[in-house]
């Protein structure tokens, strides 16, 4: 996608395939807009066909006397609640109705569109962002594209300005950053196993500059992962550790992303039904966030110190796999009686985390499609956020926040832990029933010392089951901007 930035002008004598404009729920106000705009816009709201709810469309085609072929009118909703998740609700309803047949170029007048506490510069990333997302889809194996890029776009300012031009290229690199995760996400288990995604990372490190480093079954034996290894070995593709580095923070603070990878989480002899497998591609989305954000972090060459690990695994049935009943050493010497092997996440992220805090990590953040009594518990849009530290907490949520990405904390009590004892191992990976999500958070916490750590359960909103009108089903890449947030608050 061509993104250029040009003084407004006159909206009617914008060349494009498609020329959006924003309009608002509680102002009828057309003073900002030119006629013969100003005159439908009117007509339009008179006869109740345009409200301007968040995320209404209007198309218009052919209008005479506008250069641009189609006409959008975008509803932003009430003008002083617009906050960045509105907007972007917005833009890619907008966007994903523009990419839906063939591919086209676009303009948008950024003046409509910035409302409420929103700047300029926040509202030219959302729209860059937004509009790469809308251009790929889940489709990756048809014969036809049921998605098309946009392959121009021209965001109308009233002036141009450097702080304009970074913000769309940041948003640009955001919205491939997104891309790059739920691709990773809708690609197959055939396509995406331990060795493949490995070598992704390292292509994607080449790319963004960041240095690379995989551990393969032989370095991670010596590394005595022994919880990851257990899961892995029931499997015929052998697992990786994928670790990326971005130091470029001088003597700031190192933060450690760590992503659960479990390529294909078939509950192992634990086995899933069909109905609970058949999604299971996505369970190495925590790893390709934690992927996303890295390139991201390293193609806008941020002044921090991050580096990426990715736990890589698969979780089969064979002759060879892990039973109920056998007990694990993880890195750190814990021992692990594993009653469900379908509680694999936490072991692979166990051995991971601990790496990751021996290896110099100030803050560590992991992410991982760990449990479905996170969806039970916050349904399946919203990230559930778990921690060690208030302080660290805190920064995490509010950087989720000003993105617009929906995240909310979970309670840490400590009679969680009493779930996890066991008779025969220093722990066992299992609790009771209820209050699941929080048993895994807290199984986690023993891996990371006293590391200020925060975990994310992604199991709801990694993942959508259809598509709708402001996203597409499959990987959704949430996360990625709230991490790269993380990331720049750092700086
Ligand atoms: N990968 C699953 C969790 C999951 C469920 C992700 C739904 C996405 C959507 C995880 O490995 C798992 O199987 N968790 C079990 C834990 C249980 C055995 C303690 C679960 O949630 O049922
Ligand atoms: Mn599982
Ligand atoms: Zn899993």
């Amino acid at each position: 996608m061509k993104v250029e930035i040009t003084e407004t002008g006159q909206l009617t004598d914008i060349k494009a395939g498609w020329l959006v404009v924003g309009v608002q729920e509680d102002s009828a106000e057309t003073a900002g807009l030119a006629e013969p705009l100003a005159a439908i816009h009117s007509r339009l709201r008179e006869s109740g066909d345009l409200k301007g709810k968040l995320a209404e469309l209007t198309v218009l085609l052919d209008v005479p006397e506008i250069a641009a072929e189609r006409l959008i009118f975008l509803g932003l909703g009430k003008s002083d609640s617009l906050c960045s998740a509105k907007l972007n609700k917005a833009l890619s309803t907008a966007f994903r109705h523009i990419t839906g047949k063939q591919e086209a170029s676009a303009a948008i007048d950024l003046g409509s569109i910035q409302a409420g506490s929103l700047s300029a510069d926040e509202c030219t990333q959302l729209i860059t962002t937004a509009a790469e997302i809308a251009g790929a889809g889940q489709g990756l194996y048809q014969q036809e594209a049921g998605r098309f890029p946009i392959t121009s776009l021209n965001i109308l300012a009233e002036a141009t300005s450097p702080l304009l031009e970074t913000a769309a290229q940041t948003g640009q690199i955001l919205g491939s950053a997104v891309n790059l995760t739920r691709e990773m996400v809708d690609r197959t288990a055939a396509d995406i196993y331990p060795e493949s995604f490995a070598a992704k990372a390292s292509e994607v490190a080449k790319e963004a500059g960041l240095y690379c480093e995989i551990l393969d079954q032989a370095q991670l034996e010596a590394e005595k992962m022994g919880s990851l290894l257990g899961v892995a070995q029931g499997s015929d593709r052998p697992p990786r550790v994928a670790v990326l580095k971005h130091l470029k923070g001088g003597d700031k603070p190192t933060l450690a992303l760590v992503g659960k990878g479990v390529t294909f989480d078939s509950g192992g002899l634990s086995l899933k039904t069909s109905e609970g497998m058949k999604t299971m591609k996505c369970d190495m989305a925590g790893a390709a966030t934690v992927l996303g954000a890295m390139s991201a972090i390293g193609r806008l060459n941020l002044p921090v110190n991050v580096i990426g690990y990715m736990g890589l695994v698969e979780n089969m049935v064979s002759g060879n796999s892990y039973k109920l009943g056998d007990v694990l050493t993880a890195r750190n010497g814990v021992t692990i009686e594993v009653l469900n092997t379908d509680a694999e996440g936490r072991l692979v992220l166990a051995d991971v985390l601990s790496y990751a805090a021996d290896n110099g990590a100030d803050r560590i953040i992991d992410l991982a499609t760990l449990t479905g009594a996170c969806v039970v518990a916050l349904g399946e849009e919203v990230t559930g956020i778990f921690s060690n530290n208030d302080d660290w907490s805190s920064q995490v949520q509010a950087a989720a926040k000003t993105t617009g990405e929906d995240a909310w904390p979970m309670p840490m009590f400590a009679a969680f832990s009493e779930q996890l004892k066991s008779n025969v191992a220093d722990v066992k990976n299992i609790g009771t029933r209820w209050g699941g999500a929080i048993t895994a958070a807290k199984f986690l916490e023993k891996f990371v010392d006293e590391t200020p750590w925060i975990h994310l359960d992604i199991a709801g909103p990694a993942f959508a089951s259809s598509n709708s009108a402001h996203r597409e089903g499959g990987g959704t890449g949430c996360m990625v901007r709230t991490l790269v947030r993380v990331a720049e608050n750092l700086a």
